[in-house]
């Protein structure tokens, strides 16, 4: 779906959880959101916590998980997704705190896998993910399922590209200070949630996209398997569909 500017398309998206919410706390129920980092969820943040402050939007059943963290990543740390998720979204909403969902980078190496397996339970107690938020990283990542992860891989620890190092360098005052290694929902994981929207904006995003989009599935993209997926939808703004 193609929005005259990433503004319209984050109120959009915004607007489909929105319908979502409101009917699942009707019929007194949750809702599993599946959450995402990054520069492009910002507007969609920013607009669902317009319509918690000025529509009453209610998110006191809304359970979350998001895709990824970076490893190791102290919690307090200015760059982590737990941070960032809890600044930039989770305190401007009713979200009960443990609701929350978030991979965990302070783990020792030891009890990761463990970790991991019971984020996967955790997400099928919950009922498993209703809306499942995407970025794409310009290795064709979703979540940080770098390029060879399988279509069948499920959360666990990932080495990180080094396309994805370098983008987040600016960031992090430098590439040398960017984790090596994130624990990330797998593409098996993200695939089973019910309904996904992948955003992209701005022309940086073009090329990847279009191979993603049209391009046959492969594990060279990991953002190329949502093809696959029944109700998956790629929200772009002109910039980001110029290769289409
Ligand atoms: C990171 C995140 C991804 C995100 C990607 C793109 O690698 N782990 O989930 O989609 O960056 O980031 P941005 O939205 O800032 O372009």
């Amino acid at each position: 779906v193609l929005f005259p500017t990433a503004a319209a398309a984050a109120r959009y998206v915004a607007r489909e959880i929105d319908k979502l919410i409101r009917a699942r706390n009707a019929a007194g129920k949750s809702t599993v959101l599946g959450l995402a980092t990054g520069s492009t969820p910002v507007g969609l943040y920013r607009e669902l916590i317009r319509l918690h402050q000025e529509e009453g939007l209610d998110f006191s059943r809304v359970i979350t998980f998001n895709l990824d963290e970076y490893y190791p990543m102290p919690k307090e740390d200015p760059h982590s997704y737990f941070r960032w998720m809890h600044e930039t979204f989770f305190h401007h909403v009713n979200i009960p705190w443990e609701n929350i969902h978030i991979p965990d980078g302070t783990l020792a190496k030891e009890e990761i896998d463990a970790f991991c397996a019971e984020y996967e339970r955790k997400i099928k107690a919950a009922g498993g993910i209703d809306i499942q938020i995407l970025g794409i990283g310009r290795t064709g990542h979703i979540g940080f399922n770098e390029p060879g992860s399988p279509r069948n891989s499920r959360t666990r620890l990932v080495t990180l590209d080094s396309i994805t190092r370098r983008d987040a360098a600016p960031g992090f005052f430098g590439e040398e200070n960017v984790p090596h290694h994130a624990i990330t929902m797998g593409v098996a994981t993200i695939l089973e949630a019910r309904r996904i929207f992948l955003m992209a904006f701005g022309e940086h995003k073009a090329s990847i996209v279009y191979k993603a989009v049209e391009q046959p599935p492969t594990e060279a993209i990991s953002a190329s398997f949502l093809q696959e997926h029944p109700d998956a939808t790629v929200v772009l703004d002109p910039a980001a569909a110029a290769e289409l």
